[in-house]
């Protein structure tokens, strides 16, 4: 776990010793005595919260979290300021410069209260991102697989065909060079010419069966290689509780989420991450099908329960549904009715993660008028 600084910036001497005092027992404190070498520890230390005062030479508090803010997204950030400088203060709230301002003189009972909502904050925030990160690289990761778990399955019936022309190719030949020496010793040239040119087809043969049987041995391969070997037990309720979190900017501008998670329960055979995967295409799915609707009179439901033996997922949303001649074909790879805009992987890759944990993934009408996908995944016995 990362132990990220509290960062103080005041040029008075006095200030910043005195914000030692209070906050150095609870926080690892750093402090500047300027906005240039406050945005010169930012780049070199992991900061969780920038604090600083308003009115400094140079730069004041107000355009240094600014610049925080483009060049350091993730670290909250408070202005100490005094009562003639609110104005400014309230406008960098609202410009979302800044999340608070503390007046000047400062509680330290509040201050330290303020802080930890900071750090909490920042401490969330750098967890979704790394989520964020790895869900990118196993969707990087499945997309691969998926792509040649495809082009396995493809060159399965070609093989097959390759196999079977082979022996075919192979068995005329034999039985011409069996019929060559039965016809006696006759001598001729020719005679001699087509002996070997069939003994080389026979060996030329032989070598196109050793490398169709490396092919074979190649697909046999792909289709079985990318099972993860890092399944743990995971918190269903978490991941969703994060996962939400990517997509909630969107949800509100579609319509509403309503989210009934009738249980808590944890699932085995995967990872936070593949789930997190499943959950973020599910989510992100139903909120482009509500974009048909009306402004904000999209919904998308998740329900989360159990049974005694599977944990179970339920997206739904009120958006045109699948067509019935559709609902197969939407978990194959590539299939997509969002032209220019869906690479139509998200449904594969979903029901591979969902199956390699022994679980299952299936659409049917919803309720709401729209689809309902199921994700059902093993519950972890604990
Ligand atoms: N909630 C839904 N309502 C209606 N149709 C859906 C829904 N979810 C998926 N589909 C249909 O299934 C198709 C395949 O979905 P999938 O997630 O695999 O790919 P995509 O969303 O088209 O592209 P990508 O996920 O790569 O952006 C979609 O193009 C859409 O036609
Ligand atoms: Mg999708």
């Amino acid at each position: 776990m990362s132990n990220p600084y509290i960062l103080f910036v005041d040029d008075d001497d006095a200030n910043r010793l005195v914000f030692e005092a209070v906050c150095g027992d609870e926080f690892r404190v750093a402090t500047a005595p300027s906005a240039q070498d406050a945005l010169d520890f930012l780049a070199q230390h992991e900061v969780g919260v920038l604090i600083s005062d308003q009115r400094m030479p140079g730069m004041t508090g107000v355009e240094l979290l600014e610049i925080a803010r483009r060049e350091h997204p993730q670290v909250a950030r408070l202005l100490i300021t005094a009562f003639s400088d609110l104005e400014s203060a309230i406008d960098a709230i609202n410009r979302g410069h800044i999340r608070r301002y503390l007046r000047k003189p400062w509680d330290p009972d509040l201050l330290k209260r303020e802080l930890h909502d900071a750090l909490e904050l920042y401490e969330l925030s750098d967890k979704v991102q790394r989520l964020e990160r790895r869900l990118v690289d196993t969707e990087r990761v499945y997309s691969l697989g998926i792509i040649a778990a495809s082009i396995a399955h493809e060159l399965r019936n070609p093989l097959a065909f390759i196999k079977e022309n082979l022996e075919r190719a192979r068995s005329l030949t034999a039985r011409s060079l069996e019929t060559l020496a039965a016809e006696g010793d006759g001598d001729g040239a020719g005679r001699r010419a087509l002996q070997k040119a069939l003994t080389q087809t026979g060996s030329a043969l032989d070598d196109i069966e050793a490398g169709v049987q490396r092919m074979a041995a190649v697909v046999q391969g792909v289709e079985v290689s990318s099972r993860s070997a890092d399944a743990n037990d995971v918190d269903l309720r978490d991941v969703l509780r994060l996962t939400l979190r990517m997509v909630q900017g969107q949800i509100r501008y579609a319509g509403r989420l309503e989210l009934a998670p009738r249980a808590s329960p944890w699932v085995r055979g995967t990872t936070r991450d593949k789930v997190g995967q499943v959950l973020l295409n599910l989510a992100v799915n139903a909120l482009q099908a509500v974009e048909a609707n009306p402004y904000g009179e999209g919904i998308v439901r998740i329900e989360v329960d159990h049974d005694e033996d599977w944990a179970i997922v339920e997206v739904s949303d009120n958006g045109p549904g699948v067509a019935a001649g559709d609902r197969a074909k939407i978990f194959d790879p590539f299939f997509t009715r969002k032209q220019g805009e869906g690479t139509g992987l998200g449904l594969a890759i979903s029901k591979r993660i969902a199956e390699e944990a022994g679980g299952t993934l299936t659409v049917e009408p919803s309720p709401l008028g729209g689809a309902m996908f199921r994700l059902r995944l093993p519950l972890a016995k604990r």
